[in-house]
């Protein structure tokens, strides 16, 4: 027996269940508790669609970032376009009923599609349009719904003040409601940290349906959504947030360099600088292919792009002392507003060069990533030069459409902040992160295949060169290559092999959280957090 009380209405509703008969009955008869479910404060019925419903592909579609999960024969049963709290509390409630696991989607952005790809029966809670954003400018605050994207919040934040900003990531798509709780990083990091640590507050429903906050759901599970994942602890409604300080102005370059502009050098220099340069700098170095300024010839191309919290006039001094291999001159820069610098950093992005149409931010799906496979990895000490020489070898590879690292340096205040105050460990002692990307824009199975296994060559590759035991990785750039959950129970030993990548020694705690706040594993997916104890894994003997 279990029960499911909801405080948003004071109503406690009890019902019969029994596990071992939780198969999943039809989607007509889940669709039908949700509509029985009781003092639902907007009607529910506009907002369910069943595979049936015309509009489901497109309502399914309009959030999938990456399309390599267009085809997916592992459709969601029901998606569930939230308008209110109740309809989280109701298809929480009926989806424990009918057999039916959750998938909680905000901006869509996750890397192996988890938040709408399920190959067991499954409904979306889509949280597209609960994406109100509160502002309180003068406690520097902000309440921010899950559904909003980064791109809508610093938007939204401009429209009222320059001398603001939120320490989030760069692309304007991605959603609040995944990736703060799986960390967020961006331009501000070094000075600011990842948008986890910025958070005051939040809402989140529980599995029995409880809207709590921070006070109410305690520090723990508070801990455990600032880094840990969303999805294995609930669905998080809100966050409040900290605002934090941007002078007027700031400086941005992209400037690039091939291997016949002594390229390696620079690259050498930058992995000894980029974590030690002040706060206020953030240089991140990409790495492609390119075409040769010699005719027909391929080199490897560095772009190092940079934001720095401050006039231009300031900035060339300190970059002409501490990495004047680069060479930067002011023609390179460019001063703008903050908000001026996060579409400048969405240039290659959005498509969209002009800094002062800052309204392209708010463009749900104005994004030129098609299909694409990620990975990620932490380094301690640089890279040697024979390292680098192998890497271009792979990145000439011709039979990928596009390949791309990206540097992202840390150093700054991620050193000064302790492993174990959020979930996401990967702290100090780290120099800079490692983005793999491979993106294409044909269709088809083989070509998805051979993309994919290119990042699994680099990633193999890099081996000698990154974190070991464990090899470190980013919870929000998911690779299930680095291990998965069963359909059923998960040891927390096998769970490890991925967890301690993820979360490092934090692991263990995320585990005692979830086994406190879900102990029958409701909320699941191939990589969510497991329970400690194998008693009542939910719908084990059905999915
Ligand atoms: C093009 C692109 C650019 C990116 N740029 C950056 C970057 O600059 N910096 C960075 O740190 N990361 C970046 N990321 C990674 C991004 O942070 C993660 O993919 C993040 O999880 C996306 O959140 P979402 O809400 O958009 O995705 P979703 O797919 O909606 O969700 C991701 C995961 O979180 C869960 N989840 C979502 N919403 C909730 C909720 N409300 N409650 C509980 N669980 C929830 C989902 O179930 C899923 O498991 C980028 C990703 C892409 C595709
Ligand atoms: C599809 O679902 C929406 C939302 O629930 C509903 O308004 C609409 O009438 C449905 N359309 C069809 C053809 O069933
Ligand atoms: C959604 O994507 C699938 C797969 O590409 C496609 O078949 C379908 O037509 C798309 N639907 C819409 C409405 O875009
Ligand atoms: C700022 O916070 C204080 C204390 O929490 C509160 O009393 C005040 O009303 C807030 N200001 C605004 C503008 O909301
Ligand atoms: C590369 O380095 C060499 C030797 O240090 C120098 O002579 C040359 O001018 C450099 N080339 C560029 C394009 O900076
Ligand atoms: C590089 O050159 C090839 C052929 O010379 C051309 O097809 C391709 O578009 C070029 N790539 C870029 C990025 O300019
Ligand atoms: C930097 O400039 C290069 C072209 O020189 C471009 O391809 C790339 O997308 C730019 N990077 C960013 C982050 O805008
Ligand atoms: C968002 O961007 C896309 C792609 O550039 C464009 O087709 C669409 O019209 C834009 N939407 C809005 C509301 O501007
Ligand atoms: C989706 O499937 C269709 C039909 O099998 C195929 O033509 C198309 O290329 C596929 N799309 C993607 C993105 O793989
Ligand atoms: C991908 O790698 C697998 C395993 O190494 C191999 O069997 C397969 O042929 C490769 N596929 C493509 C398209 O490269």
């Amino acid at each position: 027996m279990m029960c499911l009380s909801s405080c948003f209405t004071g109503v406690v509703i009890v019902l019969l269940f029994s596990f071992s008969s939780s198969s999943l009955d039809t989607p007509e008869k889940f669709v039908q508790c949700l509509y029985n479910y009781p003092h639902i404060t907007n009607p529910i019925s506009n907002v369910v669609y069943t595979q049936t419903n015309s509009s489901y592909s497109s309502v399914l579609n309009v959030s999938i970032q990456n399309h390599r999960f267009f085809n997916s024969s592992s459709k969601p049963q029901v998606i569930v376009t939230a308008l209110h709290v109740s309809h989280i509390q109701a298809t929480i409630f009926c989806s424990q009923r009918h057999g039916l696991q959750i998938r909680t989607r905000s901006g869509g952005h996750d890397y192996e599609g988890l938040s709408y790809v399920a190959e067991v029966p499954s409904v979306i809670v889509d949280l597209l349009y609960l994406r109100k954003i509160t502002l309180d400018i003068e406690n520097r605050s902000a309440w921010v719904q899950a559904g909003a994207t980064i791109g809508e919040l610093y938007y939204t934040i401009s429209q009222k003040t320059k001398t603001l900003g939120f320490p989030a990531g760069v692309c304007s798509t991605v959603g609040t409601g995944g990736h703060f709780s799986g960390g967020g990083y961006g331009f501000l990091m070094r000075k600011y940290g990842l948008a986890s640590d910025n958070i005051i507050d939040a809402h989140i429903i529980d599995v029995n349906g409880n809207l709590l906050d921070r006070n109410t759901m305690g520090e723990d599970l508070f801990w455990a959504i600032r880094g840990g994942g969303g999805a294995s602890f609930g669905v998080i409604v809100a966050w409040k947030i900290k605002l934090v300080p941007v002078p007027p102005t700031v400086t941005v370059f992209n400037v690039s360099r091939t291997l016949e502009e002594n390229e390696t050098d620079i690259i050498q220099k930058w992995q000894l600088v980029a974590n030690k340069l002040d706060k206020r700098i953030f240089l991140r170095m990409d790495l492609a292919r390119a075409n040769s300024s010699e005719h027909g010839k391929q080199t490897i191309q560095a772009n190092f792009v940079s934001v720095f919290l401050g006039g231009v006039e300031e900035f060339i001094p300190l970059m002409r002392k501490s990495f004047p291999e680069l060479g930067l001159d002011k023609k390179d820069c460019t001063e703008t507003s903050w908000i001026g610098s996060v579409v400048f950093m969405n240039a290659g992005f959005i498509g969209s060069r002009d800094l002062e149409a800052t309204e392209v931010l708010v463009n749900r799906t104005r994004t030129r990533v098609k299909n694409f496979k990620g990975k990620s990895d932490y380094v301690s000490k640089p890279i040697p030069v024979d390292g680098l020489r192998g890497l271009w070898r792979l990145l000439y590879d011709d039979g990928i459409e596009y390949g791309q690292l990206q540097f992202a340096p840390y150093g700054g205040i991620m050193d000064e902040i302790s492993e174990s105050q959020t979930p996401f460990s990967h702290r100090s002692g780290y120099i800079f992160h490692i983005h793999y990307i491979a993106t294409w824009l044909e269709e088809g199975d083989e070509t998805a295949q051979r993309h994919m296994n290119w990042t699994r060559r680099v990633y193999k590759y890099m081996e000698p060169y990154v974190s070991k035991s464990p090899r470190a990785a980013y919870v929000n750039y998911r690779d299930l290559d680095i291990g998965v959950n069963n359909n059923g129970y998960t040891s927390y030993d096998q769970a490890s092999i991925w967890g301690v990548k993820y979360f490092g020694s934090n692991f263990r705690r995320l585990v005692e959280v979830k086994t406190k706040v879900d102990p029958h594993n409701f909320f699941r997916n191939e990589q969510s957090i497991p329970t400690l104890s194998k008693e009542g894994n939910y719908n084990q003997e059905t999915i």
